[in-house]
Protein backbone atom coordinates (compact mmCIF):
# COMPACT_ATOMS: atom_id res chain seq x y z
CA UNK A 1 0.00 0.00 0.00
CA UNK A 2 1.62 3.39 -0.98
CA UNK A 3 1.84 5.54 1.69
CA UNK A 4 -0.95 8.23 0.29
CA UNK A 5 -2.92 5.67 -1.03
CA UNK A 6 -6.59 7.96 -1.46
CA UNK A 7 -5.76 10.70 -0.31
CA UNK A 8 -6.65 14.22 -1.82
CA UNK A 9 -4.25 17.14 -1.45
CA UNK A 10 -4.18 20.83 -3.15
CA UNK A 11 -0.59 21.93 -4.03
CA UNK A 12 -0.37 25.59 -4.70
CA UNK A 13 2.61 26.73 -7.40
CA UNK A 14 2.44 22.91 -8.38
CA UNK A 15 3.52 23.78 -12.20
CA UNK A 16 6.97 24.38 -11.52
CA UNK A 17 10.15 24.08 -9.45
CA UNK A 18 9.40 22.59 -6.21
CA UNK A 19 5.60 22.54 -6.50
CA UNK A 20 6.30 20.48 -9.38
CA UNK A 21 7.97 18.30 -8.18
CA UNK A 22 5.62 17.98 -5.20
CA UNK A 23 3.06 17.02 -6.92
CA UNK A 24 5.22 14.17 -9.17
CA UNK A 25 6.11 12.74 -5.73
CA UNK A 26 2.60 12.93 -4.04
CA UNK A 27 1.67 10.96 -7.57
CA UNK A 28 4.03 8.38 -6.93
CA UNK A 29 2.38 7.68 -3.37
CA UNK A 30 -0.87 7.33 -4.31
CA UNK A 31 -2.19 10.30 -3.62
CA UNK A 32 -4.67 12.71 -5.61
CA UNK A 33 -3.32 16.31 -6.55
CA UNK A 34 -4.97 19.86 -7.47
CA UNK A 35 -2.54 21.43 -8.77
CA UNK A 36 -3.21 25.40 -8.71
CA UNK A 37 -1.20 27.94 -10.45
CA UNK A 38 -1.13 31.21 -12.25
CA UNK A 39 0.39 29.27 -15.14
CA UNK A 40 -2.74 27.19 -16.25
CA UNK A 41 -1.35 26.05 -19.15
CA UNK A 42 1.84 24.84 -17.35
CA UNK A 43 0.02 23.33 -14.57
CA UNK A 44 -2.58 21.41 -17.07
CA UNK A 45 0.85 20.36 -18.99
CA UNK A 46 1.28 18.30 -16.10
CA UNK A 47 -1.81 17.11 -15.43
CA UNK A 48 -1.71 15.45 -18.67
CA UNK A 49 1.94 14.44 -18.31
CA UNK A 50 0.75 12.33 -14.96
CA UNK A 51 -2.20 10.97 -16.31
CA UNK A 52 -2.79 7.10 -15.95
CA UNK A 53 -1.12 7.32 -12.78
CA UNK A 54 -2.39 5.82 -9.75
CA UNK A 55 -3.74 9.36 -8.35
CA UNK A 56 -5.96 11.26 -10.88
CA UNK A 57 -4.49 14.96 -11.11
CA UNK A 58 -6.71 18.20 -12.42
CA UNK A 59 -5.23 21.20 -12.87
CA UNK A 60 -6.30 24.91 -12.47
CA UNK A 61 -5.20 28.76 -13.72
CA UNK A 62 -5.06 30.43 -9.70
CA UNK A 63 -3.75 33.30 -8.50
CA UNK A 64 -3.00 32.58 -4.93
CA UNK A 65 -3.09 36.67 -4.08
CA UNK A 66 -6.92 36.51 -4.79
CA UNK A 67 -8.57 33.60 -2.45
CA UNK A 68 -11.63 33.89 -4.23
CA UNK A 69 -9.56 31.88 -6.55
CA UNK A 70 -8.51 29.81 -4.12
CA UNK A 71 -11.64 29.60 -2.57
CA UNK A 72 -13.26 28.23 -6.07
CA UNK A 73 -10.08 25.99 -6.07
CA UNK A 74 -10.12 24.37 -3.16
CA UNK A 75 -13.95 23.73 -3.60
CA UNK A 76 -13.33 22.07 -6.96
CA UNK A 77 -10.94 19.74 -5.81
CA UNK A 78 -13.06 18.55 -2.77
CA UNK A 79 -15.91 18.38 -5.22
CA UNK A 80 -13.61 16.28 -7.52
CA UNK A 81 -12.21 14.32 -5.62
CA UNK A 82 -14.89 13.88 -2.57
CA UNK A 83 -12.93 14.76 -0.10
CA UNK A 84 -10.09 16.94 1.09
CA UNK A 85 -6.74 15.26 3.13
CA UNK A 86 -3.77 18.28 2.72
CA UNK A 87 -2.91 21.38 1.43
CA UNK A 88 0.80 22.64 0.74
CA UNK A 89 0.68 26.22 0.24
CA UNK A 90 4.04 26.60 -2.23
CA UNK A 91 3.31 29.53 -4.21
CA UNK A 92 5.67 31.96 -3.98
CA UNK A 93 7.65 34.92 -5.59
CA UNK A 94 11.15 36.19 -4.66
CA UNK A 95 10.83 39.85 -5.19
CA UNK A 96 14.14 41.48 -3.74
CA UNK A 97 15.03 45.01 -2.04
CA UNK A 98 16.27 46.02 0.91
CA UNK A 99 13.89 47.61 4.17
CA UNK A 100 15.24 50.83 2.26
CA UNK A 101 14.96 49.81 -1.39
CA UNK A 102 11.87 47.95 -1.82
CA UNK A 103 8.84 49.81 -3.39
CA UNK A 104 5.75 50.07 -1.87
CA UNK A 105 4.16 47.89 -4.77
CA UNK A 106 6.44 45.03 -4.49
CA UNK A 107 6.56 44.95 -1.14
CA UNK A 108 2.45 44.70 -1.36
CA UNK A 109 3.25 41.84 -4.33
CA UNK A 110 5.52 39.78 -2.14
CA UNK A 111 2.59 40.02 0.98
CA UNK A 112 0.05 39.20 -0.84
CA UNK A 113 1.81 36.24 -3.23
CA UNK A 114 3.67 34.44 -0.28
CA UNK A 115 1.80 35.60 2.63
CA UNK A 116 -1.92 36.39 1.80
CA UNK A 117 -1.85 33.55 -0.45
CA UNK A 118 -0.83 31.06 2.38
CA UNK A 119 -3.51 32.09 4.33
CA UNK A 120 -5.97 31.66 1.96
CA UNK A 121 -5.09 28.39 1.63
CA UNK A 122 -5.51 27.39 4.73
CA UNK A 123 -8.73 29.52 5.24
CA UNK A 124 -10.14 27.55 2.62
CA UNK A 125 -8.84 24.05 3.04
CA UNK A 126 -9.57 24.03 6.59
CA UNK A 127 -13.14 23.41 6.75
CA UNK A 128 -12.70 19.99 4.81
CA UNK A 129 -9.78 18.91 5.99
CA UNK A 130 -12.32 18.96 9.64
CA UNK A 131 -14.87 17.31 7.42
CA UNK A 132 -12.42 14.64 6.67
CA UNK A 133 -11.68 13.68 10.50
CA UNK A 134 -8.30 15.72 10.55
CA UNK A 135 -5.54 16.02 7.70
CA UNK A 136 -2.34 17.94 7.43
CA UNK A 137 -1.05 21.66 6.01
CA UNK A 138 2.08 22.10 4.86
CA UNK A 139 3.52 25.73 4.32
CA UNK A 140 6.40 26.56 2.06
CA UNK A 141 8.75 28.77 4.64
CA UNK A 142 12.63 29.29 3.54
CA UNK A 143 15.92 29.94 5.38
CA UNK A 144 15.14 33.05 5.40
CA UNK A 145 12.62 32.80 7.78
CA UNK A 146 15.83 32.05 10.34
CA UNK A 147 18.54 33.66 9.61
CA UNK A 148 19.05 36.90 7.92
CA UNK A 149 20.23 37.59 3.99
CA UNK A 150 20.92 41.23 2.80
CA UNK A 151 18.07 42.18 0.19
CA UNK A 152 15.31 40.75 0.68
CA UNK A 153 13.47 42.46 3.41
CA UNK A 154 9.75 41.83 1.86
CA UNK A 155 10.51 37.86 1.03
CA UNK A 156 12.32 36.89 4.56
CA UNK A 157 9.47 38.97 6.25
CA UNK A 158 6.29 36.84 4.50
CA UNK A 159 8.44 33.95 5.18
CA UNK A 160 9.03 34.70 8.92
CA UNK A 161 5.30 35.46 9.22
CA UNK A 162 4.48 31.89 7.80
CA UNK A 163 6.08 30.62 10.26
CA UNK A 164 4.19 32.27 12.76
CA UNK A 165 1.15 31.20 11.47
CA UNK A 166 2.14 27.71 11.02
CA UNK A 167 2.75 27.61 14.85
CA UNK A 168 -0.23 29.55 15.34
CA UNK A 169 -2.59 27.06 13.66
CA UNK A 170 -0.27 24.14 14.91
CA UNK A 171 -1.65 25.33 18.28
CA UNK A 172 -5.22 26.17 16.96
CA UNK A 173 -6.43 23.23 15.15
CA UNK A 174 -4.28 20.59 17.19
CA UNK A 175 -7.31 19.44 18.59
CA UNK A 176 -9.28 18.69 15.60
CA UNK A 177 -6.46 16.40 14.37
CA UNK A 178 -5.29 18.72 11.93
CA UNK A 179 -1.47 18.74 11.65
CA UNK A 180 0.48 21.99 10.51
CA UNK A 181 3.92 22.13 9.55
CA UNK A 182 6.21 24.54 7.31
CA UNK A 183 9.63 23.58 6.00
CA UNK A 184 12.24 25.78 5.24
CA UNK A 185 14.32 25.01 2.45
CA UNK A 186 17.84 26.08 1.76
CA UNK A 187 18.99 26.98 -2.21
CA UNK A 188 17.47 24.57 -4.82
CA UNK A 189 18.13 25.18 -8.07
CA UNK A 190 14.32 26.00 -9.79
CA UNK A 191 12.96 28.17 -12.18
CA UNK A 192 12.84 31.43 -9.32
CA UNK A 193 17.15 31.07 -9.00
CA UNK A 194 17.67 30.65 -12.80
CA UNK A 195 16.20 34.15 -13.04
CA UNK A 196 18.29 35.26 -9.80
CA UNK A 197 21.54 33.29 -11.98
CA UNK A 198 20.94 35.01 -15.02
CA UNK A 199 20.44 38.49 -14.14
CA UNK A 200 23.58 38.24 -11.75
CA UNK A 201 26.76 40.34 -13.05
CA UNK A 202 28.78 36.95 -12.03
CA UNK A 203 26.83 34.08 -12.23
CA UNK A 204 29.68 31.48 -11.57
CA UNK A 205 31.19 33.24 -8.74
CA UNK A 206 27.57 33.90 -6.98
CA UNK A 207 26.88 30.07 -7.35
CA UNK A 208 29.90 28.92 -6.07
CA UNK A 209 29.35 31.36 -3.20
CA UNK A 210 25.73 29.69 -2.46
CA UNK A 211 26.95 26.33 -2.90
CA UNK A 212 29.97 27.11 -0.14
CA UNK A 213 26.94 28.33 2.10
CA UNK A 214 25.90 24.93 2.72
CA UNK A 215 27.31 22.63 4.69
CA UNK A 216 26.64 19.84 2.27
CA UNK A 217 28.25 22.46 0.03
CA UNK A 218 25.71 21.92 -2.70
CA UNK A 219 22.15 23.39 -3.58
CA UNK A 220 19.67 21.50 -3.28
CA UNK A 221 17.40 19.08 -5.23
CA UNK A 222 13.35 19.74 -5.81
CA UNK A 223 12.71 16.13 -5.53
CA UNK A 224 14.57 16.72 -2.06
CA UNK A 225 11.96 19.11 -0.50
CA UNK A 226 9.21 16.62 -2.20
CA UNK A 227 10.26 13.70 0.05
CA UNK A 228 9.87 15.96 2.87
CA UNK A 229 6.86 17.23 1.72
CA UNK A 230 5.61 13.97 1.45
CA UNK A 231 6.78 12.56 4.58
CA UNK A 232 4.75 15.99 6.77
CA UNK A 233 1.36 14.53 4.49
CA UNK A 234 1.47 10.89 5.30
CA UNK A 235 0.92 9.21 8.66
CA UNK A 236 4.68 9.00 9.32
CA UNK A 237 4.80 12.48 10.53
CA UNK A 238 1.77 11.59 12.72
CA UNK A 239 2.90 13.20 16.27
CA UNK A 240 4.68 15.92 14.18
CA UNK A 241 3.04 19.46 14.30
CA UNK A 242 3.98 23.27 14.78
CA UNK A 243 7.95 22.36 13.09
CA UNK A 244 9.57 23.90 11.04
CA UNK A 245 11.74 20.86 8.36
CA UNK A 246 14.90 22.41 7.31
CA UNK A 247 15.70 21.10 4.32
CA UNK A 248 18.48 23.50 3.90
CA UNK A 249 21.41 21.29 3.49
CA UNK A 250 23.26 22.23 6.83
CA UNK A 251 22.92 26.19 5.85
CA UNK A 252 21.21 27.33 9.13
CA UNK A 253 24.16 25.96 11.04
CA UNK A 254 26.94 26.71 9.56
CA UNK A 255 29.27 28.68 11.17
CA UNK A 256 31.65 31.09 9.42
CA UNK A 257 34.79 28.91 9.83
CA UNK A 258 32.56 26.30 7.58
CA UNK A 259 32.58 29.14 5.19
CA UNK A 260 36.42 29.93 4.84
CA UNK A 261 36.79 26.46 3.44
N1 LIG B 1 14.12 27.78 -4.80
C1 LIG B 1 14.60 28.02 -3.60
O1 LIG B 1 15.84 28.06 -3.39
C2 LIG B 1 13.68 28.26 -2.45
C3 LIG B 1 14.24 28.35 -1.17
C4 LIG B 1 13.40 28.57 -0.08
C5 LIG B 1 12.03 28.66 -0.27
N2 LIG B 1 11.52 28.57 -1.53
C6 LIG B 1 10.06 28.70 -1.67
O2 LIG B 1 9.56 27.56 -2.33
C7 LIG B 1 8.40 27.92 -3.08
C8 LIG B 1 8.58 27.48 -4.53
O3 LIG B 1 9.74 28.12 -5.05
P1 LIG B 1 10.38 27.71 -6.45
O4 LIG B 1 11.83 28.00 -6.35
O5 LIG B 1 9.90 26.38 -6.89
O6 LIG B 1 9.71 28.87 -7.36
P2 LIG B 1 9.48 28.90 -8.96
O7 LIG B 1 9.40 30.35 -9.32
O8 LIG B 1 10.51 28.08 -9.62
O9 LIG B 1 8.05 28.23 -9.12
C9 LIG B 1 6.95 28.83 -8.47
C10 LIG B 1 5.63 28.37 -9.05
O10 LIG B 1 4.61 29.14 -8.39
C11 LIG B 1 3.78 29.73 -9.38
N3 LIG B 1 3.24 31.00 -8.88
C12 LIG B 1 3.89 32.19 -8.77
N4 LIG B 1 3.04 33.13 -8.35
C13 LIG B 1 1.84 32.54 -8.18
C14 LIG B 1 0.57 32.99 -7.78
N5 LIG B 1 0.33 34.28 -7.49
N6 LIG B 1 -0.45 32.11 -7.71
C15 LIG B 1 -0.25 30.81 -8.04
N7 LIG B 1 0.93 30.33 -8.45
C16 LIG B 1 1.96 31.17 -8.52
C17 LIG B 1 4.66 29.91 -10.61
O11 LIG B 1 3.89 30.02 -11.80
C18 LIG B 1 5.51 28.65 -10.55
O12 LIG B 1 4.86 27.57 -11.19
C19 LIG B 1 8.25 29.43 -2.93
O13 LIG B 1 7.33 29.70 -1.89
C20 LIG B 1 9.63 29.88 -2.52
O14 LIG B 1 9.63 31.08 -1.80
C21 LIG B 1 12.31 28.37 -2.63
Amino acid sequence: MKRLQGRACVVTGGAAGIGEAIVVRLVEEGAHVAVADVDGERAQELAERLSGSDGEVLAGRVDVSVPSEVADFVERAAQAFGRLDGIVNNAGVAIPGSAEDISEADWDRVMSVNLKGVWAGMKYAIPHLRAAGGGSIVNMSSVQALVGFPGWAGYAATKGAILSLTQQAAVEYGPERIRVNCIAPGTIMTPMNQRIFETAPDPDSLIASWNASHALRRFGESAEVAAATAFLLSDDASFVTGTCLRVDGGLTVLGPSGQAT
